[in-house]
């Protein structure tokens, strides 16, 4: 994913230095060219052999090293890098950066720079906490530096506080938007459903479906690493809560049809992504109902959430439609019915579409009339296409 990308990673005297070990193996596994150089304090918590051996790539250690060849160290780490990450980034490195202090081979490169750096705090609560250390996060941070938020949880110091160096998992998320990413939805706010929706039978059975969430779950990632602030109304899914996405759960259709309309007011962008049930049970009992009972079950209709906020729109909508025939015949008479601004359909008789799969294989149905036949390709990036044709119309 990171393919052909300089990531320079510095690494400063903390605790969490060992952590750079997993970061820089993370990066290798996602193609990216990591560069280190590290503080000479850092080498105190983790050797240079180790993350040399794990980046395949010299680290870069003295400022003042002869060069190998004639490039002078840091400026040619900063003149490489399409992000610079400080991970962790200590107290006082983060002072020095904001103070335009530049004596060792991490801070001159970040001196050095036009790449985006990102830090990544990691220390103890009252160092964090520090009136000092949360004013230099500021002003770094107003200066357009980004910041992986630390976590809180037991430090090593020993006291639970916030302080933790953020997940790998963040970093990286973090790195894959400064990168891959520009923040041309900035400022939208963008509301996303997925994944499926549960109704009751009893208190132990349900109907549901298959959907896994991974195309809503794609949008809103999306969206977010283009700058957009984010809700995700999600059902019932095995993924992982988004980071830095308001994140809100809905079990039925009706409690996800309360979710979406009282978000929508507001949202430049909605995406229904979500699989929602079209019944539910109509003669649904409390405690756990006998087999025999259950032999006949009776539904009634669920709300139509894409219907109701077709009616009077002030945001682009966008619809999904899954069939397994007459794709094109079905599509457009939910186009045509419910009036979103266009509708992503895809045959799960195809294959590379459907629920779980990485990848997805849509036809797009446009209000104009116009259809485009999109190729196979990953939900990330149908997530994408999907926000540009939004977008387009947003203007
Ligand atoms: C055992 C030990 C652990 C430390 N852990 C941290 C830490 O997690 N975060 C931090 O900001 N400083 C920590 N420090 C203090 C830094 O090492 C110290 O401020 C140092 O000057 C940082 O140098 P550097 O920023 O140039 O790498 C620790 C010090 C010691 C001795």
């Amino acid at each position: 994913m990171l393919n052909g990308k300089t990531v320079v990673l510095g690494v400063s005297g903390g605790i969490a230095a060992y952590k750079a070990a997993e970061l820089i193996s993370r990066l290798k596994k996602l193609h990216a060219d990591t560069r280190v150089c590290m503080t000479k304090n850092a080498q105190e918590f983790i050797t240079p052999l180790t993350l040399q051996g794990l980046s395949q790539n010299p680290v870069a250690t003295d400022l003042f090293a002869p060069p190998a060849a004639w490039e002078i160290g840091h400026i040619s780490l900063a003149a490489a890098a399409d992000v610079m990450v400080i991970a962790p980034a200590t107290a006082n490195i983060i002072g020095k950066i904001a103070n335009g202090i530049a004596d060792d081979i991490v801070t001159t490169t970040v001196m050095a720079t036009k790449a985006q750096v990102i830090l990544a705090p990691a220390m103890n609560t009252n160092m964090y906490d520090n009136p000092v250390t949360q004013q230099n996060l500021a002003r770094l941070k107003s200066l357009g530096y980004a910041v992986a938020e630390p976590a809180s949880g037991r430090l090593a110091c020993g006291i639970t506080g916030r302080g933790k160096l953020a997940d790998a998992d963040d970093i990286i998320e973090e790195i894959i938007a400064r990168t891959l990413y520009t923040k041309d939805l900035l400022g939208k706010k963008v509301l996303v459903t997925a994944g499926p929706t549960r109704e009751k039978i009893d208190d132990v059975r349900f109907i549901t479906n298959y959907s896994s969430g991974k195309m809503g779950y794609a949008v809103a990632r999306a969206a977010r690493r283009r700058g957009a602030e984010v809700t995700l109304v999600s059902g019932k899914v095995a993924l992982a809560p988004l980071k830095n996405i308001e994140m809100v759960y809905a079990d039925s259709a009706r409690q996800m049809y309360d979710a979406v309309m009282s978000r929508a007011d507001g949202a430049d962008i909605i995406v229904k992504a979500a699989a929602v049930g079209d019944f539910r049970v109509k003669n649904a009992v409390s405690g756990k109902a006998k087999k025999e009972s259950l032999l006949t079950l009776e539904l009634e209709k669920n709300p139509d959430i894409l219907m109701e906020l077709g009616k009077n729109k002030n945001f682009v909508l966008i619809g999904f439609c899954m069939e397994t025939a007459d794709l094109a015949v079905y599509a457009a008479d939910k186009l045509k019915r419910k009036n979103p601004d266009f509708i992503v359909a895809n045959d799960l008789t195809r294959e590379g579409a459907g629920f779980a799969t990485d990848t997805n294989v849509v036809k797009i149905l446009h209000q104009s009339g116009e259809t485009e036949d999109l190729p196979i390709m990953s939900k990330d990036d149908l997530a994408n296409e999907i926000l540009d044709r939004a977008k387009i119309i947003l203007k």
